[in-house]
C-alpha cells in the first residue's frame, strides 16, 4: 500500500515537474527544503552556520532554516551570506563560496510561498564530518592545553606551548588553527620552533601555557623553556599557523609543500587572544596538520607587497583626516613563478582593493578585485590552476581607504591622521592603524604548472 502511495506521489511528482513545477531561468517554480534549499544551504552556511560554528546561530536543519527564513532571505539577496567579498565576475578561485543569481532567487521563492518542506525534509540534517576542520582530514591533530574561561568580560591572551614529535622530517602540505569556543577565541598567532637533532633532550615540559599581559611578547623563550639545551634559539618560522575569526586555511594538494617540519617541533601560541567571555566554558583548541608524502614536495614561498614587504606604498600611507584616498605599490618579479594564492590584508579604513599583474608581453591578468572590503573577512584566495608569471612580470595591487565618518568602521571618531607607523617597521597590530599589504604564495615555476588542479579532494 505505501509503496503504491509512494508510486503514486512519485507519478504525480513527475507530471508536476514536466508541467507546472518547470523551472524559469533555473529558480524551480515551487521550491522545496528538501530538494532545493536544503542543498544550497548545507553546501554553503552549515560549516559555518553550525553548533559551535564561526556563525552565531546554527542552520543544519529544516527547524533551523525556517526559523531565520525571512532574514536568509535578506541576508543572500544582499550578498551579505555567504561572505565571500572576492568579486566572481574578475576571478576565480578554489572553494568560492558565492551563490548563484538562480540560488537566491530560489531561496527567496522558496520564503515567499511559506517554506514547503518537500518529502521527508523536516528530516534532513547536514552531517558534520567526523573531524572538525575546513580542509578534511587531518594527518595530525594537536590539542592546545585547555583553557577554563570564566564570564568575566575581560579579554585574556596567552602563550601557549604545543610539541610536537614525527617518526621524520615532513613536509606540510596544510596547518589549520581550529578554535574550540569559536565565539571567544579573537586570535591566534602561531610560529614554528625546530629543534635539530640532539639539540633538546625535553620538549614538552610543562607549563604548556601561562597568561600575559597584551604586549608582554619577548621573553615567551625563556618563560615557556623553548629554548635549545645550550641556550642557543631554535629555527623559528614565523606566522606558521594564523587564525582570526572568518579566516580560513590554505590547503595544496599533496605534493605541493609549504614547509618542511623537523622531527622535534613546538608550535608557540604568541599569543592566543580571548575576547570578553560571558559564561563559565573551557576552550579546547587544536591544530591540524596535512603532510604531503609525495616527495619531493614542491615548495612555496611568500612574496610580500606594501606594508613591511618588499614595495613601497605610492603615495605613502599616511592618511588625512576627513580624506579618500588611492594608493599603488608594485613589484617586478625576476624570475618565472606560479602564483598560487593571494591574501589582500587592509584593516578597517580599506574600502576596496584590486591585484593584477602586467606581463613582458603587455597582457594583463586579472588576480583579484575585492570591491567592498570587509575587514573580517580575510581569505587566502588560492587559484584553480597556477597562474604563470613570467620574469620581468609587473604585479600592481591598488587600494582605496576612507578616513571620513562616512565610513562606519572608522575606527576614530572624529577622524585622525592615520597610516603606516614607521617607526615600528611600518606594521602595527593596532586595528587604528592603517595597513596595506598584498601577500603571493607561489612556486618557482615549471613546465605544465598551469595544468595542475589545486582543488583538493577532500573540500
Ligand atoms: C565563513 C562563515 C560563514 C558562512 C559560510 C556563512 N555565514 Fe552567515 N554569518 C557568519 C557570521 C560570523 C555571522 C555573524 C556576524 C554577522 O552578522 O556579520 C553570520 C550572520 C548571519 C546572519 C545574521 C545576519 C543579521 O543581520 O542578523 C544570517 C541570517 C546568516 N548569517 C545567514 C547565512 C546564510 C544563509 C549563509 C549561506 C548562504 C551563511 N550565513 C553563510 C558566518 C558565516
Amino acid at each position: 500500500m505505501r509503496v503504491c502511495l509512494v508510486f503514486v506521489g512519485l507519478l504525480a511528482g513527475l507530471l508536476l515537474a514536466n508541467c507546472s513545477n518547470k523551472p524559469k531561468e533555473g529558480v524551480p517554480d515551487k521550491p522545496t527544503f528538501a530538494e532545493h534549499i536544503a542543498p544550497i544551504i548545507f553546501k554553503n552556511c552549515s560549516p559555518c552556520h553550525r553548533d559551535s560554528g564561526a556563525a552565531p546561530f546554527p542552520l543544519t536543519s529544516y527547524g533551523q532554516v525556517r526559523g531565520k527564513a525571512k532574514t536568509i532571505a535578506k541576508v543572500t539577496e544582499k550578498r551579505y551570506m555567504p561572505p565571500w567579498p572576492a568579486d566572481p565576475s574578475y576571478s576565480h578561485f578554489v572553494g568560492e563560496k558565492y551563490l548563484s543569481d538562480a540560488e537566491i532567487a530560489t531561496i527567496k521563492r522558496w520564503v515567499d510561498q511559506g517554506c514547503a518542506t518537500g518529502k521527508d525534509g523536516i528530516y534532513l540534517q547536514w552531517k558534520a564530518p567526523a573531524w572538525r576542520s575546513n580542509i578534511g582530514k587531518p594527518d595530525m591533530v594537536l590539542p592546545l592545553e585547555p583553557v577554563a574561561l570564566l564570564p568575566n568580560l575581560q579579554d585574556r591572551f596567552f602563550l601557549v606551548k604545543i610539541p610536537g614529535l614525527l617518526p621524520r622530517d615532513t613536509w606540510v602540505r596544510a596547518i589549520e588553527f581550529v578554535a574550540g569556543e569559536p565565539n571567544l577565541v579573537h586570535h591566534f598567532n602561531g610560529h614554528i620552533l625546530m629543534y635539530e637533532p640532539g639539540a633538546k633532550k625535553n620538549h614538552a615540559k610543562p607549563p604548556l601555557n601561562m597568561e600575559i599581559t597584551s604586549g608582554e611578547y619577548d621573553s615567551d623563550f625563556i618563560k615557556l623553556d623553548l629554548l635549545n639545551d645550550n641556550d642557543s634559539k631554535p629555527y623559528r618560522l614565523h606566522s606558521a599557523v594564523n587564525y582570526l575569526p572568518g579566516v580560513q586555511a590554505t590547503a595544496y594538494p599533496n605534493g605541493i609543500g609549504i614547509f618542511r617540519l623537523t622531527k622535534m617541533f613546538t608550535i608557540v601560541g604568541n599569543d592566543l587572544h580571548y575576547g570578553p567571555g560571558n559564561r563559565k566554558t573551557t576552550d579546547k583548541s587544536y591544530i591540524n596538520l596535512f603532510f604531503t608524502d609525495k616527495p619531493p614536495a614542491r615548495e612555496t614561498r611568500e612574496l610580500m607587497l606594501g606594508t613591511n614587504g618588499v614595495s613601497r606604498i605610492s603615495p605613502p600611507l599616511q592618511i588625512e583626516p576627513n580624506t579618500r584616498s588611492r594608493h599603488s605599490t608594485r613589484f617586478q618579479v625576476d624570475a618565472d613563478i606560479s602564483l598560487l594564492t593571494v591574501n589582500p590584508h587592509l584593516h578597517m579604513l580599506g574600502k576596496s582593493i584590486k591585484g593584477y599583474a602586467i606581463k613582458p608581453n603587455g597582457d594583463t591578468v586579472k588576480l583579484i578585485s575585492i570591491p567592498k572590503w570587509d575587514f573580517r573577512w580575510q581569505y587566502f584566495y588560492t587559484f584553480k590552476n597556477p597562474v604563470h608569471l613570467p620574469a620581468g612580470t609587473w604585479i600592481i595591487s591598488e587600494a582605496e581607504f576612507d578616513n571620513t565618518l562616512a565610513n562606519p568602521n572608522n575606527p576614530n571618531r572624529p577622524p585622525k591622521r592615520v597610516g603606516e607607523r614607521l617607526e615600528y617597521g611600518g606594521a602595527s597590530m593596532r586595528a587604528g592603524d592603517e595597513m596595506f599589504q598584498f601577500i603571493l604564495t607561489y612556486m618557482l615555476y615549471q613546465k605544465g604548472d598551469e595544468k595542475i588542479s589545486l582543488e583538493t579532494d577532500e573540500r
